[in-house]
């Protein structure tokens, strides 16, 4: 059998409605992104949705427009993409890992507060694997110390946590539609944010700091246009958004398929003793990867390859990398839970289109192996 890590879920309406931009003048932001903005925030009940081209793009603005940069410290989570901590240095600040929890592999709230210094400007939560950190405590963490919080949401659109969404209590919030993520477009992102003033910037910062988006400058009548910021070149165009806006339709459809495929592995796993990253409680969960922890990691890793069963990693702690140790003198046994989670992690295949017969072949190579 051959089960891949992904298969997206694009379909023929997808196609076409991409078809339709491919077929029209304009190819870059213009309508169709701003209809997928504005589904994109009616689905999450925020007011501003700027769409971009990556959920690093969306955490690297939120940081500048939020007043982030030189000399400043945001704290976050080891155990992440390494982008959650890259958009820290590109903004010039200054990333502070918090050790994770052992059963969510989230960052640990209650270790937050003594990492705060004078330079602390804000904390990005990741909400891992699809399940939100406890938000409402961080919240008032910042709001105690003057913080600013981004949420880190590139597993997470769907979920929900003591029924609070990712958005709703953070400056801005920041999603992918990376290959991989619950919907996508190849590359693609988004940032939510309740503010006018704040999504105002970011229309601004995503396309050079300049106070008119390309098609308002072709489409109507001339007129000159001026750069008020020092912005970057991250919009998304509206091939990207309309592959976006089929599958934002169907999402919740989607999630009730990851739902019973995962509710499937945490079932056989707990009867066959095999530990897994669990979902907090009062949460509704993206169910964005399903991750488990195995000794030998790399070996079974290496057997689930052979016997056709795609999988990942997510993630080797960030400090680990080589950058991280060798500009800020990381090593072994600094953030201890985050190492014991990256060294076992595997995520298995997890996305609606898996057959039954693929998620038994999945749990019944894990149990033969695991032997
Ligand atoms: C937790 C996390 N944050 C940020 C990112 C960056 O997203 P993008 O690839 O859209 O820049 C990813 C991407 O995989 C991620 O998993």
């Amino acid at each position: 059998m051959k089960i891949e890590f992904f298969r997206h879920g694009i379909n023929d309406e997808d196609i076409e409605r991409a078809n339709k931009v491919l077929k029209s003048i304009f190819l870059t932001n213009a309508h169709v992104t701003e209809e997928f903005e504005r589904k994109f925030a009616e689905y999450l009940g925020i007011r501003h949705c700027v769409a971009v081209n990556s959920c690093t793009a969306a955490l690297h603005l939120s940081l500048l427009a939020l007043g982030i940069g030189e000399d400043d410290e945001v704290i976050t989570t080891p155990l992440s993409f390494v982008a959650t901590a890259n958009a820290i240095l590109h903004a010039g600040a200054r990333p502070v890992f918090i050790d994770v929890e052992k059963e969510t592999g989230n960052i640990d709230v209650a270790k937050i507060e003594e990492k705060i210094t004078g330079k602390t400007k804000a904390i990005i939560p990741v909400h891992l694997y699809g399940n939100m950190t406890d938000i409402k405590r961080i919240r008032k963490i910042a709001d105690k110390y003057n913080l600013k919080v981004i949420e880190d949401s590139a597993h997470c659109i769907e979920g929900m946590r003591e029924d609070i969404r990712p958005g709703e209590l953070s400056d801005s919030a920041c999603f992918s539609f990376y290959a991989t993520k619950n919907i996508t477009s190849g590359e693609g992102g988004a940032i939510v944010c309740h503010d006018k003033e704040l999504a105002e910037k970011f229309y601004m910062l995503r396309l050079h700091g300049i106070d008119k988006d390309a098609s308002s400058r072709y489409t109507k009548r001339y007129s000159h246009w001026d750069m008020k910021l020092l912005g970057f070149k991250y919009n998304i165009s509206d091939i990207q958004s309309a592959l976006l806006i089929g599958q934002l339709e169907r999402i919740e459809d989607n999630l009730a398929r990851r739902e019973e495929i995962a509710f499937f592995y945490e079932r056989e796993f707990d009867r066959l003793g095999i530990d897994y990253i669990k979902v907090p409680k009062n949460t509704k969960s993206a169910r964005h990867l399903f991750a488990v922890l195995v000794n030998n990691r790399d070996e079974v890793l290496v057997k689930l390859q052979k016997a056709g069963i795609g999988v990942a990693v997510n993630y080797r702690p960030i400090h680990l990398h080589t950058y991280y140790k060798d500009t800020f003198g990381y090593k072994d046994g600094d953030f201890p839970i985050a190492e014991y989670i990256g060294e076992r992690t595997i995520s298995l295949p997890l996305y609606p289109g898996l057959t039954d017969k693929e998620t038994e072949y999945i749990v019944n190579t894990l149990k033969n192996i695991a032997k």
